[in-house]
């Protein structure tokens, strides 16, 4: 565990510190687009084993790392499995998405909710992330991450995927003080969660707000951002004598972004909607920014995606606190060598913006 940092690239960008190129990872980047993956998912039987057996997790974790020379691995787990570990019942669905057995329908039932036990009630995650720390040998970084209290309590109230989110949406305008109860007790049991993770050996952390951007300006602030800065305060930021940089993404962030980099955190992801130019010239100062190109460029060609590639780095510009990233997750119908051309393509043309 004490095993030095080989590539300190991305750590020292969330940090703003000189680096010699751009870091690159990508959001999902161990998934359903590369066959190695569903070969494991296959062993494993369905989603949720794979997520609870510790060997097969860090054996996916490491599948994108010895294809590509990324900067750092994502722990292989989902943001479901706190409200997996609160009694739900999470499945996946093949092209339905997840869905939970028992999801909240009432005030008693939100009341009745366990606080998980990180290493007792989700063991396997905090076992997962120490076998991969000794499978990197100090390679890269090891990314953990949860979901933020408003996307756990999407899914945990529409009992899944949703397009309108009209329950939580009623619950919120009709009965607010219900909601932020469970958004509460989803901001202890988070801040638990990934405190956990990172005395097992995460040595950054993510927040996923994947369904932020769904919400009105007052709401977001109210009922996601508020929770999420409650998490930031609440989180071990050393551990081991390292400093644990801590990233916020919010999917369709807009124009919120300078009230996510006062949150505290250390970096802000952007979806591909955002101009990173125009973001790094308001709150570049305060905040690294990751992303954030999108994803559909992979479906092209070499050529495009270096082109893409190009265009967001020129419109960064010079300097450090920029990782590299998708602006959403990489999805199954990318063909794998194009995910390696985006890839050698940041490293290959940052290298101008970075002459120390
Ligand atoms: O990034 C990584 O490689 C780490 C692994 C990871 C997964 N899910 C694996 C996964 C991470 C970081 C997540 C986070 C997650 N899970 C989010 C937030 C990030 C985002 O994409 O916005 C959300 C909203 C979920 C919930 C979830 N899990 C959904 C909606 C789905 C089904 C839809 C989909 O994209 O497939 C999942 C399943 C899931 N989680 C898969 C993977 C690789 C696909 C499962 C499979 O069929 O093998």
């Amino acid at each position: 565990m004490s095993s030095k940092l080989k590539n300190t690239r991305l750590i020292r960008t969330l940090f703003g510190e000189a680096v010699d190129m751009t870091p690159v990872w990508m959001m999902r980047q161990a998934g359903r687009y590369l066959p190695e993956y569903r070969a494991t998912r296959e062993k494993a039987g369905d989603f949720v084993t794979l997520c609870q057996t510790p060997d097969l997790a860090c054996e996916v974790t490491m599948q994108p790392l010895k294809r590509y020379p990324l900067d750092a691995a994502i722990l292989f787990s989902d943001i479901l499995t706190i409200p997996d570990a609160m009694g739900l019942g999470l499945e996946l669905i093949e092209s339905v998405g997840p869905i939970f057995d028992n999801p909240i329908k009432s005030l008693a039932d939100i009341k009745n909710l366990p606080t998980p036990d990180p290493e007792d009630d989700l063991g396997y995650v905090m076992d997962a992330v120490r076998l991969i720390r000794k499978e990197l040998d100090g390679s890269v970084p090891l990314i953990g991450f949860a979901g933020s209290p408003w996307t756990l309590a999407t899914y945990m109230i529409e009992g899944g995927s949703s397009k309108d989110f009209g329950k939580i949406k009623k619950m919120l305008y009709q009965e607010p003080n219900t909601l932020h109860l469970l958004l509460k007790h989803l901001a202890d049991a988070v801040s638990l969660y990934l405190n956990a993770q990172i005395s097992a050996g995460a040595q950054v952390i993510q927040i996923f707000d994947t369904w932020g951007g769904v919400l009105s300006t007052p709401a977001y602030h109210e009922f996601s951002l508020a929770y999420m800065k409650q998490i930031i305060n609440q989180l071990k930021r050393e551990y081991a004598g390292e400093k644990i940089p801590v990233i916020l993404f919010t999917k369709g962030a807009g124009c919120w972004i300078e009230d996510i980099a006062n949150t505290g955190c250390d970096a802000v992801g952007l979806d591909w909607m955002q101009d990173i130019g125009q973001v790094r010239s308001k709150v570049g100062e305060q905040v690294a920014l990751q992303g954030n190109m999108d994803p559909a460029v992979l479906k092209s060609n070499p050529e495009t995606i270096r082109n893409e590639v190009a265009l967001i780095l020129e419109n960064f510009g010079q300097g450090s606190g920029h990782v590299f990233n998708l602006g959403h997750g990489i999805t199954p119908d990318i063909d794998p060598e194009n995910a390696g051309v985006f890839i050698n393509a940041v490293h290959e043309l940052s290298k101008q913006y970075h002459n120390n």
